[in-house]
C-alpha cells in the first residue's frame, strides 16, 4: 500500500510517498524561510502563494524520486488543518484534485495527528504512548491511545514553546527562526552554572500539579535581562550565557511537566506496562531538550522515542504515513470535506488553553 502525502499548513511545502512497510520512497521539503525571514515571522499570504508556486513541481519530483506514476498509488493524503488556512487550502485542493483525477481514495489529515503517528513510521511503536508535541504553534502533552483516539493531558496557557524560543532569540538579536540559532549560541557557553547564576530565570508552573505549560513569563524575563545589558548589539559572550540559561530553564520546566504525565501514565495503565514518551514537532530538534528527556525517562523507567530530526519538523512523510494508518482502517474522506484552521485532536478537551 502506497500513499502520497502533501503538507502545506505552515511555511514548508512538502510532498512524500510512503508505503505500509514503513519505506519512504520520496520525501521532498521546500522551506520558505528566506521569503519570511525579512519580516521576522511567517506571513500567511506569502506562504500560501509560495505553496501555489511550488507544489506541482514537488509532486512531480516526489513521483520521479519514487519511480512511480499516480496509478501506482493507493491513496492521496493532504493536511486539511490545523494551520494557516490559505496554505492548507492549497495543499488540500491539490490532493483532492489528484484523488479525483486518478480515482484514488482521499485522506484528510490532521497535522497534529501526523506528528503524533510519526514514531510508528520511524520506530514501529505500539499504542498507547505519551506524546510531547512541541512546535512553533503547538505545545501539548497527549495520551495517544489509537489512530483517532487522543486525550489531551496538558497544553500551553500562552505561548507555544517554539514561539518562546523564537521570541527570546529575537530579543537576543538572533535571526529568524530563532530556535536553532539560540541552541547554537547556548552551545558556545562553557560554564552553564555561571550562566544561570548571572541570568536567573523563572520556571513557570514548575512543581504545580498537572501537565500544563506557560512560557510568556520566561520571554518577559529574557527581555528584562537584555534591557540591563549595555545598549547596542549584544556581545556574543552575553548572548551565549543568556541562551544557555534559557535552555537550562526550558529543560527544567518541560521535564517537570513530563514527569507528571509519566506518573499519570503509570497510574492509569496496567501494571507491568512500560510507559513510553515520544517527542515530536520542530523543537524536538533541540539536543538539550532531547538529552533532558532521555535522562528523565531513564529515571522514571520509561522508554524514550525521538524520531530523526527531519521527521520531527514539518514534512510530507508524516502526512503520507497518517494516510497509510487511516487507509488501512478504511478511514477515508469525501471530497467535500472542508479545511479546518482549528482542529483539536481531543474534542472533549476542546483546544486546551490555546487554539490548536
Ligand atoms: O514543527 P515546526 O517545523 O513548524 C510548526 O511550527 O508547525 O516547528 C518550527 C519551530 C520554530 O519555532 C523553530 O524555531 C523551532 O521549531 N525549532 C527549534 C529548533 N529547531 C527548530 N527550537 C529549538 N531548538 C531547535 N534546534
Ligand atoms: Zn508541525
Amino acid at each position: 500500500m502506497k500513499v502520497l502525502g502533501i503538507e502545506t499548513s505552515c511555511d514548508e511545502t512538502a510532498v512524500a510517498i510512503v508505503d505500509d512497510a514503513h519505506r519512504i520512497h520520496a520525501n521532498l521539503v521546500l522551506s520558505q524561510i528566506s521569503e519570511h525571514s525579512v519580516f521576522g515571522g511567517v506571513v500567511p499570504e506569502i506562504a500560501a502563494r509560495a505553496h501555489m508556486d511550488h507544489l506541482d513541481k514537488l509532486i512531480r519530483g516526489a513521483l520521479d524520486d519514487a519511480g512511480m506514476a499516480c496509478a501506482d498509488l493507493d491513496g492521496i493524503a493532504a493536511t486539511c488543518g490545523p494551520g494557516l488556512i490559505g496554505g492548507v487550502m492549497v495543499g488540500m485542493m491539490a490532493g483532492k484534485a489528484l484523488a479525483l483525477a486518478h480515482g484514488k481514495p482521499f485522506i484528510a489529515v490532521n497535522h497534529l495527528e501526523a506528528h503524533a503517528l510519526t514514531p510508528r513510521l520511524t520506530d514501529r511503536i505500539d499504542f498507547p504512548y505519551l506524546l510531547l508535541l512541541v512546535s512553533g504553534g503547538h505545545t501539548q502533552i497527549l495520551m495517544v491511545h489509537d489512530v483517532g483516539r487522543y486525550e489531551l493531558w496538558g497544553s500551553t496557557m500562552d505561548d507555544a514553546l517554539g514561539e518562546c524560543f523564537d521570541k527570546s532569540a529575537k530579543l537576543m538579536g538572533l535571526p529568524f527562526p530563532g530556535g536553532p540559532h539560540l541552541e547554537q549560541a547556548a552551545r558556545l557557553c562553557s560554564d552553564p552554572d555561571a550562566a544561570i547564576q548571572r541570568f536567573p530565570l523563572p520556571a513557570p508552573l514548575k512543581g504545580r500539579p498537572g501537565c500544563d505549560f506557560s512560557f510568556s513569563g520566561l520571554k518577559t524575563a529574557i527581555r528584562a535581562h537584555v534591557d540591563k545589558l549595555p545598549p547596542g548589539p549584544l556581545h556574543m559572550e552575553d548572548v551565549s550565557m543568556l541562551a544557555c540559561a534559557f535552555e537550562q530553564t526550558i529543560c527544567t520546566v518541560v521535564t517537570d511537566r513530563c514527569r507528571h504525565a509519566l506518573e499519570k501514565f503509570t497510574e492509569k495503565s496496567d501494571r507491568g506496562i512500560t510507559p513510553k514518551l515520544v517527542v515530536s514537532g520542530g523543537v524536538a530538534a533541540n539536543l538539550f531538550l532531547r538529552a533532558a528527556l532521555k535522562d528523565l525517562t531513564k529515571a522514571c523507567n520509561a522508554d524514550f522515542i525521538a524520531p530523526p530530526v527531519a521527521l520531527c519538523a514539518d514534512n510530507g512523510a508524516m502526512i503520507a504515513w497518517t494516510g497509510i494508518e487511516r487507509l488501512r482502517r478504511q478511514m477515508t474522506d469525501n471530497l467535500n470535506i472542508a479545511a479546518r484552521p482549528r482542529w483539536p485532536l481531543d474534542p472533549e478537551a476542546g483546544q486546551g488553553f490555546k487554539s490548536a
